[in-house]
């Protein structure tokens, strides 16, 4: 999904704030740790961690956790976002989050990299084409993004 078959070099700052946010993840269920870090517009990181819970329907991922944190924070837009986990390949956001990123920002690059700087990367959008939006409604009660 990288464009001219050249994957980004993750952001130096966003890949530090994911690897950190790894760390902290809460996986006892899974042992499956993600960290996440995106940048708003006028330069604040947000970070994530994947969280499980004993229900384990439950567990919310690291990249909604991000999102969830800048929303929180009053931000609605985010330009760059890497996912840092031990896996190989990187860990992909999940379809739902592909949707929770889309919600905000459409355009904002995704990175995903591993411990062997492996990378997967493209823009939401790439990530999840024709994904969903209310705007789309016809019947003049869509609602935006403030
Ligand atoms: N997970 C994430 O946090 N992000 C992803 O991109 C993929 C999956 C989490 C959910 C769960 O805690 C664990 O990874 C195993 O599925």
């Amino acid at each position: 999904m990288s464009e001219n078959g050249n994957p980004p070099v993750p952001d130096p700052q966003l890949l530090e704030g994911a690897k950190a946010a790894f760390k902290q993840a809460y996986v006892p269920y899974s042992r499956f740790r993600v960290g996440a870090a995106l940048r708003t517009p006028d330069g604040r990181v947000f970070l994530g961690a994947n969280v499980e819970n004993a229900s384990y329907g439950l567990g919310r991922c690291a990249e909604q956790s991000a999102v969830q944190a800048m929303a929180t924070a009053g931000a609605r837009k985010f330009t760059d976002l890497v996912v840092y986990s031990e896996a190989t390949p990187p860990a992909s956001p999940c379809g739902g989050c592909r949707q929770i990123l889309f919600e905000f920002s459409p355009e904002a690059r995704v990175v995903c990299v591993n411990h062997h700087g492996e990378v997967v990367s493209g823009l939401v959008r790439d990530f999840l084409p024709h994904g969903f939006r209310l705007e789309q409604r016809d019947d003049g009660h869509g609602v935006g993004t403030k």
